[in-house]
């Protein structure tokens, strides 16, 4: 039988190359996913993190190995990893994010082992995306997770879930690969069972099976057919259907073998005229992500993972999200599997390729990302070219053949920026900076990104910024959702995130995101949201922050205000300024435009004269269904401090976000508050953050890590002249 055992506490780690016998001392205790150094959130470089660290972990057998397998699986560490079992070294990995596993079998003792991973941070030409420059930065560590699996001699090696014609008669075949590693060969007999199968209304499960002989010290691929399913609920956005198929491999001697993969039943194809999911066309609205976090790096635990997944889905609306620029954590693309958002996929690598060596890299992660990912129904195309590399044409034909060997059931994309590259994919996936969208030059066409460096916008910029950042985002949607030639837009990008002195604003910081690095929404986040449907959550968000005198000749002329409702009615004070229709002349296209409240200037805000409160109802069916208001007396008034989760496992590792921002007294940030806040911290558990910290925009974000014993963790914010704040968490 299998065995999993997580491998991610316990570790030891020395930001220096270390030999097998250096003593533990030189070495602290670290738990995974794990940074080599915390960091600021802005202000730093790559020479921070890019060394050579050495990782150990001692361990002993937690069963008898005899006839079985052991093997090391790194879910991902950046960006060379040598791995070496009791001074022995069993293999190198290159490459930052794709899994890697080495077979420990031979060098296992039956007392303490001694595992070591010597793991270099530094930006390696030789290993993609490195070579040139590159707009993000990349960390350090083992970022992800590790565990240990003991399998028979004969074992399950991959699963490969296929499904078809799920919109008439839904099938289901299973390629089911099993490795021999004896020196005989072995028949077996592989059971396949699907769950949960529903037929006739109650829960059962559906079976299959077949007898094989797989080679001696070699692999053999069985397909299991589960034909005419029927009851089959389908994978969509709004109700993402999730199945899993077990595998049972038994021999003379019994089961040896048990392996589960989860899947979906969707068809999901990129068209001339549009994207069709379940035969039904839609608008594909997106962002690109980053997977890096203030202070951590890349090194965030499942829970903030599937935060970013939620954020994503439900606090900017979107139904596209793309892993700019690699294969990103198996907990992320987990969690787009459960709240249905779909997912483009690419291999690593930046405006750049290599050598042949290099290049032998690329092929390899293009094969390690699909293998590792092809049974998610979210993911509905692979990116197989290095973004916006020149045209290479023996490399992206052989990554386009690899894809379509691998995965004969999902179309590929190469994001590109020049029209006239070459057309070797299934989609023309194109990076548009036209600040409009281009006339396609091939069908199927997806823009990937759009605005980014063209518009580069902070949360502590002048609001006449903000408000253009966000009509910049807005203008390219509503384009794009009138031309039936494109199947949909992914604008760069969601978050902001740390570069090189090459890029950004010289702090290190692109500013490109819709949010901020601490995942908190500019203006142009609005865009976004209110495309979110009505039913779902009404709502309305002004484009402003209700001054009388920082816009250029102060006033607040034009007022934006973003919503899916269907009126809008504007009172400032008690005083109802007009009712207001969303402005379909200009933005005829979006499914919900914003309103453009015009004329404020001559009611009110001349300068000096009196400044009422701003209240907003969002009217659908003539009734009120959302509101806001924006106080005119705009003091702080209140140290706000909350946290996304009120409680956290107590593994070491797990960590919830702390969001904190200076308020007038609706709960509206005041973005030139940048007052320092104080944080103290009480009970099983530590911040990661900056302490204090100087309010960016008149907010921030730090994280709290749950230590290894439960308790109860109180942390406090404080700040000269306003009441502190306390949050509880409790970690179990
Ligand atoms: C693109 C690139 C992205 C990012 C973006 C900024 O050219 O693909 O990684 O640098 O520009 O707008």
């Amino acid at each position: 039988m299998r065995t999993i055992l997580p491998f991610n506490d316990q570790w030891l780690f020395a930001p220096e190359p270390l030999d097998a016998r250096t003593p533990d001392d030189r070495f602290k205790t670290v738990t995974l996913p794990h940074t080599t150094v915390e960091l600021p959130h802005r202000n730093f470089d790559p020479s921070e993190y890019g060394f050579i660290s050495t990782y150990r972990k001692r361990f002993t057998m937690p069963e008898p190995a005899k006839g079985r397998r052991v093997f090391i699986e790194f879910d991902a560490a950046m960006i060379a990893a040598t791995v070496s079992i009791n001074g022995v070294q069993v293999g190198i990995n290159e490459g930052g994010y794709t899994p890697f596993s080495f077979d420990l079998t031979e060098h296992l003792r039956g007392g303490e082992n001694l595992l070591q991973v010597e793991l270099d941070s530094s930006e390696r030409a030789d290993i993609p995306p490195f070579g040139y420059v590159v707009d993000y930065l990349t960390f350090s560590g083992i970022y992800r997770d590790v565990r240990l699996v003991i399998v028979d001699n004969v074992h399950v090696e991959n699963v490969f879930t296929r499904t078809s014609d799920v919109l008439t008669a839904p099938k289901l075949s299973a390629d089911v690969r099993l490795r021999n590693a004896n020196r005989f060969d072995r028949a077996v007999s592989i059971r396949a069972t699907l769950h949960p199968y529903l037929q006739r209304g109650s829960a059962n499960a559906v079976t299959q099976e077949v007898t094989a002989l797989v080679p001696p010290d070699g692999t053999l691929t069985t397909t299991l057919h589960f034909d005419n399913l029927s009851g089959i609920h389908l994978w969509s956005l709004d109700d993402p259907k999730l199945y899993t198929l077990e595998i049972e491999v038994t021999a003379d001697s019994g089961l040896i073998d048990t392996y589960t993969t989860r899947f979906g039943f969707r068809e999901a194809i990129f068209k001339d005229d549009g994207f069709y999911l379940n035969g039904s066309k839609i608008k594909l609205i997106g962002l690109n992500r980053h997977q890096m976090y203030p202070y951590i790096g890349a090194a965030a635990p499942q829970r903030l993972q599937c935060r970013d997944a939620e954020i994503l889905k439900y606090d900017l609306g979107v139904n596209i999200v793309r892993t700019s620029h690699y294969p990103q954590s198996p907990h992320f693309i987990d969690a787009c599997d459960q709240l249905g958002l779909l997912v483009l996929e690419e291999i690593p690598g930046w405006q750049f390729i290599g050598d042949e060596d290099w290049k032998g890299i690329v092929l390899r992660d293009v094969e390690a990302m699909i293998m590792r990912d092809r049974n998610h129904p979210s993911i509905v195309l692979w990116g197989v070219r290095i973004n916006e590399s020149w045209d290479d044409e023996a490399l992206y034909t052989a990554t386009n053949a690899l894809a379509h060997k691998l995965d004969p059931t999902r179309q590929t994309g190469g994001i590109r920026y020049f029209l006239t590259s070459q057309f070797l994919e299934d989609v023309f996936t194109y990076n548009d900076f036209s600040n409009t969208v281009v006339e396609p030059s091939h069908t199927p066409h997806l823009v990937t990104e759009h605005n980014g460096h063209m518009f580069s916008t902070k949360t502590f910029d002048n609001e006449e910024r903000q408000v253009e950042h966000a009509l910049r985002h807005l203008r390219v949607q509503d384009k794009q959702f009138g031309m039936p030639n494109v199947t949909g837009a992914i604008g760069w990008c969601a978050f902001d995130y740390n570069t090189h002195k090459e890029f950004g604003s010289g702090d290190r910081m692109c500013y490109h995101g819709v949010m901020d690095i601490f995942r908190l929404p500019k203006f142009a986040a609005y865009v976004y949201e209110s495309q979110i449907d009505p039913k779902v959550r009404p709502l309305v968000r002004a484009a402003t922050f209700w001054t009388p005198g920082d816009r250029a000749a102060n006033g607040n002329d034009p007022l934006v205000v973003f919503s899916n409702c269907e009126e809008l009615e504007v009172y400032l004070g008690d005083k109802l300024y007009g009712r207001f229709q969303p402005d379909r002349e200009t933005y005829p296209s979006i499914p919900h435009a914003p309103f453009v409240v015009k004329g404020l200037a001559h009611n009110m805000t001349h300068w000096g004269e009196n400044y009422f409160d701003l209240h907003l109802v969002g009217l659908i069916d003539g009734k009120p269904a959302a509101e806001q208001w924006i106080e005119a007396n705009s003091l702080p008034v209140q140290l706000v401090l909350e946290a996304d989760d009120t409680e956290l496992d107590a593994d070491g590792a797990d960590m919830t976000r702390l969001v904190f921002k200076v308020t007038d007294k609706y709960g509206n940030r005041l973005p030139y508050a940048i007052m320092p806040i104080n944080f103290t911290l009480e009970g099983a558990g530590n911040l990661v953050g900056e302490n204090p910290f100087p309010l960016v925009g008149g907010q921030g974000a730090m994280y709290v890590r749950a230590h290894t014993s439960p308790g109860t963790i109180t942390v406090t914010a404080s700040t000269p002249r306003l009441p502190s704040a306390t949050v509880t968490i409790v970690t179990r």
